[in-house]
């Protein structure tokens, strides 16, 4: 959550800042702010909103000569998205940014008052800063002064500081959030992902948990863990779409058969990732994640169990964390990221690392601190997902789930060629149906016409279609503020059909399948009560009153994964004709780094 990016060096540091912003802002952009130090001069800049009201801001200001900056886009934690709560956040004489929450700010500043700080902000963040100024004014020292600070923060942080007192260096600090520096020649840059640096240096360093420190133009190299920085700027664009969710949407089937390559051959499934793992020990699994991974997982705990026959848990991260959760002998930990950062999926896997056991992670960003803490990791290859409601992630996490199941199955012993072999064509085929046609696209902008009012929509389907159920009513209410829920179809009777009439809208997921006759007859008990049925199915069904028409297909899995692209396209033409902003849907943010 937020973003945050640091500059030393000659050129013109606001521009340097602002781009790094822009690349950054999808993460949130509640407020955002820069401050620059340049011939001894601090100058912070501060807007609500989106970046381009930063820009507007400092329209007149230019920074030349050598200097150093920091920048800050918000997704607000502590204290509304004002003016005064965005970061950079300022004492006498230093200014700070920071990701993730500081959990003991409220006696840190109870302190600093009696000592007489002065506060003006409602964030967690201003402590920091004050701290710092104190522990300066009694020692002189910086560094010395920035690291007691730091050490007496509870929490998550990644921590730019610039001050005054040291007009060439910026004093970083990193604890469970993401911080990267990188140089190149004579210039320095921080940023909390890799997209703002791409193009820029050719080398980073991943800081790791614990990195406490201060940088400046001499002592780049004496970090560790440097690392050459992938140069795959071109995948972050929008390539002619109007919005990156309906481009990531339109390249599903690309990036479906990346991940399927070198894993699926054409009888058998190879998982080089696994290696790591002690296979054979494996008795039972647990699938944890937040969000759209977390219905990737149960998706997936359908595939496992059915398919390679291992019993499969699914647990939500937040929840999972505080319940002291017990796990079997032979249990294997799986996590779910897109982003790797998510703070609830990461502390799942420390404690339950801590504890002993083997721990995968399938995430899509490689070098994370989730793949970072899994003992191995299998990626998925969605390349950068940038519409803050996830889609090619969530399509080729289940695609790894269900070679994951293929895989373990072969593994057991249970799946003959022959079988592996009807799997891989239906991946095939599956990866086909993601293919967007155009046909069922414009079908499905005209008929969101009809869906913009009512009280409210149910998303339903049976067996592994609840959780395309589950997501499908997810994607709606990202990006459409309108109420929806997913439901497993046989589950409507037992309460919520009573919301039931000509105001309740019921997107009906209608397999020919898998189990056609019992979600046929779930509609059915609705439309006889009058809802509004739109039925998501491959035949004409006469209770429905619309449809959109699937593919005629051989597996379930095949109309799977073409049913998930309607419901993302419905979820995206129902939230452009109530002009919402797809990609920076209100109150979310990319990456959720606060628990
Ligand atoms: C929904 C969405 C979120 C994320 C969730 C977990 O469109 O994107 O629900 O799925 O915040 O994020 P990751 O997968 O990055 O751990």
């Amino acid at each position: 959550m937020c973003g945050i990016v640091g500059y030393i060096g000659n050129s013109e540091k606001k521009s340097m800042l602002l781009n790094g912003l822009k690349e950054l802002e999808y993460r949130g952009y509640d407020s955002a702010g820069i401050s620059i130090l340049s011939e001894g001069n601090l100058q912070t800049f501060k807007a609500v909103g989106k970046i381009s009201n930063l820009e507007r801001k400092c329209h007149n200001f230019t920074s030349e000569g050598f200097g150093l900056g920091i920048g800050h886009t918000r997704w607000a934690t502590h204290g509304k998205p004002t003016e005064v709560n965005a970061h950079p956040h300022f004492g006498t004489f230093s200014n700070i940014v920071h990701n993730g929450i500081i959990e003991n700010y409220q006696s840190l500043k109870e302190s600093l008052q009696k000592e007489g700080k002065h506060f003006i902000s409602q964030t967690d963040t201003e402590v920091i800063v004050h701290l710092f100024e104190s522990y300066v004014e009694k020692s002189q020292n910086i560094l010395e002064a920035f690291t007691k600070t730091i050490h007496n923060l509870k929490g998550a942080y990644a921590i730019l500081l610039i001050t005054q007192k040291s007009a060439d260096t910026i004093y970083y600090a990193k604890n469970g959030s993401p911080l990267i520096i990188g140089k190149n020649n004579n210039e320095i840059f921080f940023a909390s992902s890799d997209a703002p640096l791409i193009g820029l240096v050719t080398e980073v360093s991943y800081l790791q948990d614990g990195a406490i420190g201060a940088m400046n133009l001499q002592n780049f190299k004496n970090l560790e863990n440097i690392q050459p920085l992938l140069q795959d700027k071109l995948t972050a664009q929008k390539d002619g779409f109007a919005f990156f969710m309906e481009k990531e949407i339109y390249e599903q089937h690309r990036v479906l058969l990346e991940t399927m390559i070198g894993r699926v051959q054409e009888d058998c499934f190879i998982l080089e990732e696994l290696r790591a793992i002690d296979l054979q020990s494996i008795s039972s699994i647990t699938l944890c994640a937040c969000g759209t991974s977390y219905h990737s997982a149960l998706t997936g705990s359908y595939l496992l169990e059915k398919i390679a026959k291992i019993k499969t848990k699914v647990e939500i991260a937040s929840e999972f964390r505080y319940k002291e959760p017990i796990l079997n002998s032979g249990e294997l930990f799986v996590v779910i990221s897109q982003s790797g950062e998510t703070a609830d999926t990461l502390e799942a896997l420390k404690l339950i690392k801590r504890q002993g056991f083997q721990t995968l992670s399938i995430c899509n960003v490689d070098n994370s601190s989730i793949v970072r803490e899994s003992h191995t990791t299998i990626l998925t290859r969605a390349g950068i997902e940038k519409g803050v409601a996830s889609t090619k992630a969530f399509s080729t996490q289940v695609m790894v789930l269900w070679i994951l199941a293929g895989f373990l199955a072969q593994i057991k012993g249970i799946l003959p060629k022959t079988e592996a072999q009807k799997i891989i064509q239906s991946m095939f085929k599956a990866t086909h149906l993601t293919k967007v046609n155009i046909k069922m696209h414009e079908h499905i902008k005209r008929l969101t016409k009809r869906y913009l009012h009512g009280h409210g929509f149910f998303f339903i389907g049976r067996d592994i279609f609840y959780p395309l159920a589950l997501e499908g009513a997810l994607k709606l209410k990202e990006i459409s503020y309108l109420h929806a829920e997913g439901y497993p179809s046989g589950e409507m009777k037992h309460g919520p059909i009573a919301l039931a009439d000509t105001r309740l809208f019921c997107v009906a997921l209608m397999p020919q399948n898998l189990l056609y006759e019992k979600i046929k007859s779930n509609v059915e008990e609705l439309s006889a009560r009058d809802a509004t049925i739109c039925a998501v199915t491959s035949e004409y069904y006469e209770g429905s009153d619309d449809w959109i028409k699937t593919s005629q297909a051989q597996t379930y899995m095949e109309e799977f994964f073409e049913m998930m692209v309607a419901l993302q396209l419905f979820a995206l033409e129902v939230s452009l004709r109530l002009g919402n902003d797809v990609d920076m849907p209100r109150n979310l943010a990319k990456s959720v780094t606060v628990e």
